[in-house]
């Protein structure tokens, strides 16, 4: 069993920050997204991972996985020209998957459970694809399902207007070698893309045989700010333990499950877990709430933050409030005069915001 990462894409959702930066490197705990997928591709089993890039964010992507030896994975980097849908993708990975099977796993979707069991059913049922699913409040938004009563599937629409079903089709798919040839009997969507969905729907309707798992656990599709800031809760939630690295002073307090990295120092301030501050960030007379991710080389001075994810280099002084906010690298907030009492921001790279 192969991996295939598809890490192209355009990522318009979280304008202004992947204007720089490709969404699946926006980080989460201070970890990009991609090495998550990696890690669950790893601990699945896989050895062999095609990474889709495109050949905007594809030397950036590379830089973030470099070979791949963390993981224990060999990489090969696939550059799609375009991003003319999931299933073009596939289609330009045909000469690296070759006829074998493959898990593709979209770079930017987190999942909050391990594969292992999902690719043993796939092997026990020979299945030709084998689809996630989780019910959602908002299926117009992604590809949807519908089963039967006897929860054998029935269709598969991409994003469809009218509802039909509330379970979405999760980023993650297990596929045998039949999928190539239903992507060759597709057309592009009304959205010019070439959809894996129409391919699953075609390959079931040539009598393919297509299962389905419904998820119990969380997954997020971290497309937007509100979707980065939940995986961030989320992840903090699950995985920070304690682990002070940094220099905390004597009017200083951190409080629960906080990791403070070599070099980072807190002064009269506060951190109240689950957070992370990273390597030389300089935290003065601050309060640092839960739910917060503080990348590398900042500066937070004066200001409360919390539910929030800062990335490296960003300066924040004098903001009473900063919630539920995605700041950029090297981004500037500063108050100089009179600062609303809480701001909520999306600030893209090296951007200024003063209030
Ligand atoms: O997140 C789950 C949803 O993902 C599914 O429910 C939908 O059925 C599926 O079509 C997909 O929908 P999105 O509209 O969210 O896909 P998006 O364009 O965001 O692309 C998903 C990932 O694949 C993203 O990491 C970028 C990458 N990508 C995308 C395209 C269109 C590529 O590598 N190449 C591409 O051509």
């Amino acid at each position: 069993m192969k991996g295939l990462v598809l890490s192209g894409g355009r990522g318009t959702r979280l304008r202004p920050l992947t204007h720089t930066i490709a969404k699946q490197l926006v980080p989460v705990a201070n970890r990009p997204i991609i090495h998550y997928v990696l890690e669950q591709l790893a601990h699945a089993g896989l050895e062999e991972v095609g990474i889709v890039i495109s050949p905007e964010t594809g030397t950036a992507v590379r830089a973030a996985l470099e070979d791949g030896s963390q993981w224990g994975l060999r990489l090969t980097f696939i550059v799609q020209a375009e991003p003319l849908g999931l299933a073009h993708a596939v289609k330009t990975a045909r000469p690296f998957l070759g006829d074998d099977p493959f898990t593709m796993y979209l770079g930017d979707n987190l999942l909050g459970m391990r594969l292992t069991e999902v690719l043993a059913r796939f092997r026990t049922e020979g299945s030709d694809a084998l689809v996630l699913l989780k019910r959602v409040p908002n299926p117009q938004q992604f590809g949807v399902a519908v089963l039967d009563e006897a929860g054998v599937l029935q269709r598969l629409v991409e994003k469809p207007a009218e509802f039909i079903s509330d379970l979405a089709l999760v980023g993650i798919y297990v596929f045998g070698p039949a999928i190539h040839g239903a992507i060759d009997r597709i057309r592009p969507s009304w959205r010019g893309e070439l959809e894996i969905t129409d391919a699953l729907e075609e390959l079931l309707r040539a009598g393919g045989k297509v299962t389905s798992s419904i998820l119990e656990g969380w997954w997020l599709d971290t497309g937007k700010k509100d979707d980065i800031l939940e995986a961030n809760t989320v992840v903090l939630d699950e995985l920070t333990t304690r682990d002070i690295r940094g220099s905390v002073d004597a009017a200083s307090r951190v409080v629960g499950r906080v990791r403070l990295e070599e070099g980072a120092t807190v002064e009269r301030s506060t951190i109240r877990g689950p957070a992370v501050v990273g390597r030389g960030t300089q935290v003065s007379d601050a309060f640092i709430g839960p739910h917060t991710s503080i990348g590398d080389g900042c500066r937070i001075e004066r200001t409360t933050v919390q539910h929030a994810v800062i990335l490296p280099g960003a300066v924040i002084v004098g903001i009473e409030r900063l919630e539920d906010s995605l700041i950029g690298k090297r981004a500037l907030v500063v108050a100089d005069g009179q600062a609303p009492r809480a701001l909520r921001l999306l600030v893209g790279d090296d951007a200024e915001v003063r209030t």
